[in-house]
């Protein structure tokens, strides 16, 4: 194998620049030619291929985002578009992708697997919802810049004697909000697998105000049923329920900023190079994710059909905690 294209493909998460200059180095050492796809899939269908600059690559590896840019790009769900990917990496002499990104990009990895095409995926994505890794480049980053904000939001909280809603990424998964709940000490966890109902919420925020709690915080998965507006309508509209004063954060997209954790350096290390390797070895279809503290090789397959359950003994135990 003498040239691979690599490709950053829907929301960006911390780590992923430093997954593109561990493949980068790995493919020299292994005297592969590693080329950058802009733009995500987007980038791909049209052929907008880009030599890496290893200064560029050296100097961006441990900031966030992603050098190559990336998209959410619907339009790949048509064979029409796919073939017109395939072609493109064909002419442009690529022998194999790489797709860094979460369970939509991967969809599309295995949509090029099934064309022909060799395809190995590296699993990344901050909501931890892909299926055959125990967690994603970009996951530990995202925990840690929500467990700050939700410790800075617990001082002015605790000041004012107010309850505090937080909204967190996650989308359908309550990962984040579960983790973070957990570390922080949050009085309500809400996630799209164990929904609580608005009068529910403000019912264990008053519960927190009766046990002499000076502030409570709910954490809101943003792809919860009942989210942090429909909570916070309901409380307005009983406020004799209720005896905090009420304030809503969105945390938005600050959760996928900044520089990669440690933990996600490493990750993204291990993953950026093995994908690499994987190609080499002839390794066709996978995932490249991290099982039992090392990397595993998944069938994309496998990975698109399985679905991630929240752990039900974490959520017991973030129930007895928050008590
Ligand atoms: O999938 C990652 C994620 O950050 C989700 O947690 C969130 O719901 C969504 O993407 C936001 O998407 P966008 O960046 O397109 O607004």
């Amino acid at each position: 194998m003498r040239r691979i294209a690599i490709v950053t493909s829907g929301g960006d998460a911390p780590g992923m620049n430093t997954a593109l200059n561990a493949a980068y180095q790995m493919g020299r050492d292994l005297g592969i030619e590693l080329v950058g796809v802009r733009r995500g899939y987007e980038g791909l269908s049209e052929g907008d291929f880009v030599p890496f600059d290893p200064l560029e690559l050296r100097e961006s590896m441990n900031r966030g985002g992603t050098i190559l840019g990336t998209a959410r790009y619907e339009a790949f769900i048509t064979e029409e578009i796919q073939q017109q990917a395939i072609r493109h990496l064909a002419d442009g002499d690529m022998e194999g992708l790489i797709v860094i990104g979460g369970n939509g990009s991967q969809r599309g990895s295995l949509t090029i697997h099934t064309h022909g095409f060799p395809v190995v995926g590296i699993a990344s994505t901050v909501d931890n919802d892909l299926y055959g890794s125990d967690v994603s480049i970009g996951v530990d980053t995202a925990l840690n810049t929500i467990i700050d904000s939700l410790d800075r939001i617990g001082t002015t909280a605790d000041s004012h004697h107010r309850a505090f809603l937080v909204e967190v990424m996650g989308r359908d998964y309550g990962y984040l909000a579960l983790m973070s709940g957990i570390a922080s000490g949050a009085e309500v966890i809400v996630t799209p697998e164990f929904e609580m109902e608005p009068e529910e919420v403000a019912r264990e925020l008053r519960l927190a105000h009766d046990q002499g709690k000076r502030y409570a915080i709910a954490v809101v998965t943003d792809g919860a049923k009942n989210g942090v507006e429909k909570i916070a309508d309901y409380i307005e509209k009983h406020p004799q329920e209720f005896d905090f004063e009420l304030r809503m954060t969105i945390l938005g997209h600050v959760q996928r900023g900044g520089s990669p954790t440690v933990f996600d350096r490493y990750l993204a290390t291990r993953l950026g190079s093995a994908a690499v390797q994987a190609l080499r070895d002839g390794k066709r279809g996978v995932l490249a994710g991290w099982r039992d503290s090392g990397v595993a090789y998944v069938p994309l397959r496998e990975v698109v059909s399985g679905r991630k359950d929240l752990n039900v003994s974490l959520w017991r135990l973030a129930l007895m905690l928050s008590k």
